[in-house]
């Protein structure tokens, strides 16, 4: 019987030396799902997948992946799972049917499973007839669809892939997304870290983590309509990057942000404010083409939470 949950993560927490990468986090992946796992650079996020794949030993707390102790059992679990780390690990020197026969031995996949594999992955990640090319000449997103392709060709029940589109152009981006809906239509559970807030979008589940600490858990909709602290309005004006400075500079707001051409106020009562507001940028004589109330997006949230928890770990440390 498959488990509800193929990953249960409690009370994770990993130091080195008097450094906490890893902060006790918790947090749960129903199988099936696609999880995002979103964080700044050095939140602790590849820190995770280590000890969830048995890795790196944790220093507390305590974990399992598809039903497994991750301490105890993670050979078991290593075989299961396809994992795809932050520095796609193929081998330049190889060709992609090269590449792609050394991970069936790793894997102990042959013969005519292998040869089955190997097709439906070139065709999968539109890699036919470059079979004989160096890996090391296939531009980033060829090699991000082939790394990807090593990493099931075991037909592992779960994926971990740990930024797997950084540094990847649009294009490629999204056709990896497609692939990644494609698997995830076959039943595989999909663990994915990614600094891209559009891609968030496309999880079923989402984790923010900073400094170590989850931040912000939930689907994408649950998230912006629960976890956000206070309001968000949008203006349109003339000269945003003066308007910018003006608005942060009265220190009235939790969070004022550039969001392409148009501001984010983030902030209590913002209804209240508003006439405020249009004096502030009146006063530098810039235009107000439109003030709005909207809806939240990821992006404003995973700001205002990161915000958030730095003024918790502010407080701590002062008291
Ligand atoms: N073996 C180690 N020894 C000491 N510090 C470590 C070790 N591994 C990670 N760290 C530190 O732990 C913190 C979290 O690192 P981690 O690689 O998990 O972050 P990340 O969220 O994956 O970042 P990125 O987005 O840059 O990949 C960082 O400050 C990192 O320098
Ligand atoms: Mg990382």
């Amino acid at each position: 019987m498959q488990n509800e949950y193929s990953v249960v993560a409690e009370e994770l927490a990993k130091t080195f030396g008097d450094f906490t990468a890893v902060d006790h986090v918790s947090f749960q992946i129903r199988t099936g799902e696609i999880f995002g796992f979103l964080g700044p650079n050095g939140s602790g996020k590849t820190t995770t997948i280590r000890m969830l794949l048995g890795l790196l030993s944790p220093t507390e707390g305590t974990g399992t992946v598809l039903g497994y102790d991750i301490v105890k059992q993670s050979e078991k679990i290593r075989k299961r799972i396809g994992y795809m780390s932050q520095q796609f690990s193929l081998y330049n020197d190889l060709t992609v049917s090269e590449n792609l026969n050394f991970y069936g031995g790793t894997y102990g996949v042959g013969g005519q499973r292998l040869r089955e594999r190997k097709q439906y992955i070139l065709e999968m990640a539109n890699l036919k007839g470059r079979e004989r090319e160096m890996t090391k000449n296939l531009s980033g997103g060829w090699k991000q669809r082939l790394a990807l392709g090593t990493a099931i060709l075991h037909e592992p029940e779960m994926l971990f892939l740990d930024e797997p589109t950084a540094g990847v152009d649009p294009i490629s981006r999204r056709a990896f997304w497609d692939l990644l809906y494609e698997l995830s239509h076959q039943g595989t559970t999909i663990f994915v870290t990614t600094h891209y807030l559009d891609e968030a979008e496309h999880c079923q589940s989402l984790a923010f983590i900073h400094l170590g600490r989850i931040v912000a858990r939930g689907t994408p909709q649950e998230i912006k309509e629960t976890i956000m602290k206070g309001e968000v309005m949008e203006i349109d004006c003339a000269d945003p990057d003066v308007a910018l400075s003006t608005l942060r500079d009265s220190s009235l707001f939790d969070e004022v942000a550039l969001y392409g051409a148009l501001i984010h106020v983030v902030g209590q009562d913002l209804e209240t404010h508003r006439s405020t507001i249009g004096q502030l940028l009146r006063e530098q004589a810039l235009e107000v083409r439109s003030m709005d109330i909207i809806a939240p997006s990821l992006e404003d949230v995973f700001i205002s939470s990161i915000k958030e928890e730095d003024r918790k770990v502010r407080e701590e440390k002062a008291s």
